[in-house]
């Protein structure tokens, strides 16, 4: 079975470079028509040209495909909107939205000013919010939508120097899991990829030897699987390097106690037995993690 995207349009963020380039050439040689939005700034989120985008626009074209560069700052709503506009009345619809764009501001927390952890949270996690909400009524009524996350290892799991971006990564597997019930209903599905690739973000933080095994096409069958017709809602795929795995957000079985013991002292005694993951669970919903606290409930 090959994945095909003809007639679907897709607008991936951040899709100058790294990562969102492989996506948008990915999906746009299986037929898909590509927005390659990208503020086009440094690594740290200064400065901005459109020429990058542009460039992976020029591949796209020059391969036999169909593309348009955009210059957007995710994090400007104008200018979003001016975009998901633009698009929806060239192409007619609004398919698929990668949410890829990202900077890096890395410092120990006792160093980092709130302007780091901001910046870092605006774009990560506002600008996918503000690019969400801008396609999100066309796909409700297109009855049609494809929807990715990007997190990130530090996300889920957490990184020495990366406070703003573990929080803002997190950020983004909460909002997967609301709008992945929000969408149901109109087969709006969303998901997360959690990268470990190549890049210019990581170009300094990973052994050469590492690196070289790692380029970004090794993430693209999980983003373009997440995005294809046949995706799930609500997963969680880390990869690259060759790796594949699904992250959960899990909850022991813990304890129920009688209202007596329903205190410090207790927790203390039996926080091993709160811990074991023995028969773990993975509610669907906030509120089917409600039901399980209230069914031991004595
Ligand atoms: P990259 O730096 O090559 O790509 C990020 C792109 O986002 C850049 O082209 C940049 O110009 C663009 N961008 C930044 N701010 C923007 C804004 N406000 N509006 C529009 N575009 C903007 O880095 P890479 O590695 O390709 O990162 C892609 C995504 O994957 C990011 O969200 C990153 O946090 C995530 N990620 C990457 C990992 C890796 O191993 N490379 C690991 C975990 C997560």
């Amino acid at each position: 079975m090959t994945l095909r995207f003809d007639d679907r349009v897709a607008i991936v963020t951040g899709a100058g470079g790294g990562l969102g380039r492989a996506y948008a050439l990915d999906l746009a040689s299986r037929g898909a028509k590509v927005v390659v939005n990208d503020l086009g700034g440094a690594r740290d989120g200064s400065g901005s040209s459109l020429s990058a985008a542009q460039s992976v626009v020029d591949e796209i074209i020059a391969a036999g495909g169909e593309a348009m560069a955009n210059g957007a700052s995710v994090t400007d709503e104008a200018a979003v909107a001016k975009m998901v506009a633009f698009v929806k009345e060239r192409w007619g619809r609004i398919d698929i939205l990668i949410n890829n764009a990202g900077i890096l501001r890395d410092k120990t927390f006792v160093k980092m000013t709130h302007d780091d952890f901001r910046q870092v949270v605006d774009v990560h996690l506002m600008g996918s919010v503000i690019c969400t909400k801008a396609v999100w009524e066309i796909m409700r009524q297109q009855a049609y939508g494809r929807v990715l996350m990007t997190t990130s290892s530090t996300g889920l799991y957490g990184n020495f120097g990366q406070a703003n971006y573990g929080a803002a990564k997190m950020g983004l597997v909460g909002l997967m899991k609301t709008l992945s019930i929000e969408g149901a209903k109109y087969n709006i599905k969303v998901n997360t990829i959690a990268p470990l690739a190549a890049t210019r973000m990581t170009e300094d933080l990973m052994p050469p030897e590492l690196l070289s095994r790692m380029g970004p096409e090794t993430v693209v069958p999980a983003a373009v699987f997440l995005v294809s017709d046949d995706a799930p809602s609500n997963a969680c795929i880390n990869a690259g390097g060759g790796g594949f795995e699904r992250s959960y957000v899990t909850l022991t079985q813990g304890i129920h106690v009688a209202p007596e013991d329903m205190t410090a002292e207790t927790i203390a005694a039996r926080f091993e037995e709160i811990s074991d993951r023995t028969g773990e669970l993975v509610p669907d919903t906030g509120g089917a993690q409600g039901a399980v606290a209230l069914s031991g409930a004595k």
